[in-house]
């Protein structure tokens, strides 16, 4: 079995997404530990509900020492053996060295039909430019940010009125839809990009 390790800053959404289609049957995949670096992440309580183990590593301590930030996780990470790393809402950008120790092996969700709209403000961007199309992506993580090979997409139709709250919500949907079936396929070594239409 594959064993992931699922990153969090915020209220895990995702993360309960993939722990939760893990506990189903046919799955290539356990989760081996919930990783947040804040201690008040709303998605570690999901996690432990679970019976899934978590751990903190507060990124401010380290300052400017992204080094540093990372080789606590890396020691953090250590007694749960992970196989693999899901970023689900991990809102600190990694290094190029933490990126190579992980090269192949880590995940990440992005809520924007990628290339398109890499960084924030994804939703209001896509209305701004008077996009039809909007959506997310799942990707492997390589040094460049929001960037690496495609594992899969779900595209919804943007409305007239939609605004940047109504385009996230709708997204965010696709987003629990998308990022479980690609880490299934991903978990059993299918990285051929899975299309999903709403
Ligand atoms: C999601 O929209 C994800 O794509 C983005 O951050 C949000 C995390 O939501 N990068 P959650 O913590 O999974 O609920």
């Amino acid at each position: 079995m594959m064993r992931v390790a699922v990153f969090i800053s915020g209220g895990g959404s995702n993360m309960v997404a993939l722990l939760d289609d893990m506990a189903r049957e046919g799955h290539a995949a356990v989760p081996a530990v919930v990783l947040a670096n804040r201690a008040d992440a709303g998605g570690l309580v999901h996690a432990a509900e679970r019976g899934v183990p978590t751990v903190v590593v507060d990124h401010r301590p380290y300052g400017a020492d992204r080094a540093g930030f990372e080789c606590a996780i890396e020691a953090a990470l250590k007694p749960f053996a992970p196989d693999m790393i899901c970023l689900a809402g991990f809102m600190r950008i990694l290094t190029a060295g933490f990126m190579e120790n992980w090269a192949g092996s880590m995940i990440n969700i992005h809520p924007s039909l990628l290339p398109k709209y890499k960084g924030l403000h994804t939703h209001a961007r896509a209305l701004e430019a008077g996009d039809v199309l909007h959506g997310c992506t799942v990707h492997e993580v390589t040094a460049a940010l929001d960037d690496g090979p495609i594992l899969g997409q779900a595209q919804i139709d943007v409305r007239p009125d939609d605004t940047p709250e109504t385009l996230a919500a709708r997204v965010l949907v696709q987003e629990h839809r998308l990022y479980p079936a690609v880490l299934r396929r991903f978990a059993s070594g299918d990285r051929t990009p899975l299309i999903l239409q709403s």
